[in-house]
C-alpha cells in the first residue's frame, strides 16, 4: 500500500467511523505539446503523471452522498434526490458533479445508492498539472464500478468534462480527464479531441537520458473566469468567419486567407491553433523517428506561439522557459492553460541540478517568488488500487 493509499484508508475511518469498500485512484496530468487545440477539435499529446489522486468510497445504505477530503474540514452531504450541477459549488462540486454528469450518459441516478467518499491527493493545486481532472477521474471510475455501470473510459473522459464545465463552471476542452484516464507508464496519450481516438506513444526519455521538469511558477489561473473564455470565443468567431466547424479544419495553407479575413487578435488566435497542431503531429513523427531528444525545437516553438500569438503567457513562465534553455534544457514551454501554472523543461538527467538552479536564481534575479521544481515521470491512468 502506497502512502497516499493507507492515507486514504485512515482519512475516511476517521470521517466516517468505517472501512471504505475500496480504493481507486487517478493521476494529474502534464501537456507535452498542444495547448488550446483540445476545445477546437484538434490535437495533443499529454502524459498522466506520478502524481494520484486517491479515494476511498463505500456505498451506502440510502440516497446520501457525503464527500471529505484531506484539503477541507468540512462533509459536504447531498442526496442524490433531484440533484443539479448549479447546487454545487467549492471543492465538492469535482467530485459530486461527477454523479451528476454520470447520469446525463445515461447512469440510472433515480435508483443507485449513495456513498461516503474521502479524497486524499499529492497533485499540486493550482500549478496546471489538473489536479481537477484527477479528482474527476477518480471518482469516475470508483462509481463506474460501484454502480455497475460499464462505461469506457472515452465516455468516462467526457463524464468528467461535463462535470467540470457545468458544476464547476470552467469551459475546458477533453484533454485532462483523457490524460488522467487513458495514460501509461513511460508513453504519452496522441488524441484527436474530435474523434477521441487515442493511441500511446512511447516518450523513450530514460533511454535519451532525458527528464522532464515541471516549474511550477506559482502564479495562480482560473479557467472558469476571464482569459481562457475569451480565448475560446476568439477560436469560434474565427471559425465563423472562415466557415469552418472548428479550426481544426483548417491547415497552415489557410493562414494566408485567414490573414486576409480576420483582424490581427482573432488572425493570431488562429493561427496558434493552427500551428500547434501541426507541431503535435511533429512531435509524434519525430518521437517515433527519432526520439525525444529532437523535440526541443518544436517545445521552443510552442512556447513562442502562446507568448506571441495566444498571449496566455506570464513574465513568470517567459523567464522560466528562457532560464531553462539557457543552462541546458533541450527545449521548454509553458504548459497548460496558461495565465499562470507551469512551465516544462525536457533536460538531461545529470543537468537538473544545474537549469533548476538557474530557474530559481533567474527568478530572485527577477524579484519573483520562489518556484516549485520538480520531476515527473509517465504513469499509468486511472484505476482501482484495492
Ligand atoms: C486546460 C483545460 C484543457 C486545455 C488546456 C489548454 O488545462 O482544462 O482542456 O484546454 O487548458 O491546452
Amino acid at each position: 500500500m502506497s502512502a497516499l493509499d493507507s492515507a486514504a484508508t485512515a482519512g475516511f475511518a476517521k470521517r466516517f467511523a468505517g472501512e471504505p469498500d475500496g480504493l481507486w485512484s487517478a493521476p494529474g496530468r502534464v501537456n507535452l505539446i498542444g495547448e488550446h487545440t483540445d476545445y477546437n477539435d484538434g490535437f495533443v499529446l499529454p502524459f498522466a503523471i506520478d502524481r494520484r489522486t486517491v479515494i476511498a468510497l463505500a456505498a451506502r445504505s440510502d440516497r446520501l452522498m457525503r464527500v471529505a477530503s484531506s484539503f477541507s474540514d468540512e462533509i459536504v452531504e447531498v442526496s442524490l434526490d433531484g440533484l443539479t450541477p448549479d447546487m454545487l459549488a467549492g471543492w465538492s462540486a469535482y467530485p459530486l458533479g461527477v454523479a451528476w454528469a454520470l447520469g446525463e450518459f445515461g447512469a440510472p441516478l433515480s435508483t443507485v445508492a449513495g456513498f461516503d467518499v474521502y479524497i486524499v491527493s499529492d497533485v499540486p493545486i493550482g500549478a496546471g498539472l489538473s489536479s481537477s481532472a484527477a479528482i474527476e477521474s477518480a471518482i469516475a471510475v470508483a462509481l463506474n464500478d460501484v454502480w455497475g455501470l460499464g462505461f469506457d473510459r472515452r465516455t468516462l473522459a467526457r463524464v468528467g468534462q461535463l462535470a467540470e464545465n457545468r458544476a464547476v463552471g470552467a469551459p475546458t476542452g477533453i484533454m485532462d480527464q483523457s490524460a488522467s484516464l487513458l495514460g501509461e507508464k513511460d508513453s504519452a496519450v496522441f488524441l484527436d479531441c474530435r474523434t477521441l481516438e487515442s493511441e500511446v506513444v512511447p516518450l523513450g526519455f530514460d533511454a535519451a537520458g532525458l527528464e522532464l521538469l515541471i516549474i511550477d511558477t506559482k502564479v495562480s489561473h482560473e479557467h472558469s473566469t476571464g482569459g481562457y473564455a475569451s480565448r475560446r470565443a476568439s477560436c469560434e468567431l474565427g471559425a465563423r468567419l472562415l466557415g469552418v466547424d472548428s479550426l481544426r479544419d483548417l491547415g497552415v495553407v489557410d493562414l494566408a486567407r485567414a490573414a486576409e479575413l480576420l483582424d490581427d487578435e482573432t488572425f493570431r488566435r488562429v493561427r496558434h491553433v493552427i500551428t500547434e497542431n501541426q507541431r503535435v503531429l511533429d512531435t509524434v513523427r519525430t518521437l517515433r523517428e527519432s526520439g525525444p531528444s529532437a523535440i526541443g525545437a518544436l517545445l521552443d516553438a510552442s512556447h513562442t506561439s502562446m507568448r506571441d500569438d495566444f498571449e496566455i503567457s506570464v513574465p513568470e513562465l517567459d523567464l522560466a522557459v528562457v532560464a531553462a534553455r539557457g543552462a541546458g534544457a533541450v527545449g521548454a514551454r509553458m504548459t497548460g492553460g496558461g495565465f499562470g501554472g507551469a512551465a516544462i523543461a525536457l533536460t538531461p538527467h545529470e543537468l537538473i541540478p544545474a537549469v533548476t538552479a538557474a530557474v530559481r536564481s533567474a527568478f530572485a534575479d527577477a524579484g519573483f517568488g520562489a518556484p516549485d521544481t520538480f520531476v515527473v515521470r509517465a504513469a499509468d491512468g486511472a484505476g482501482r488500487e484495492g
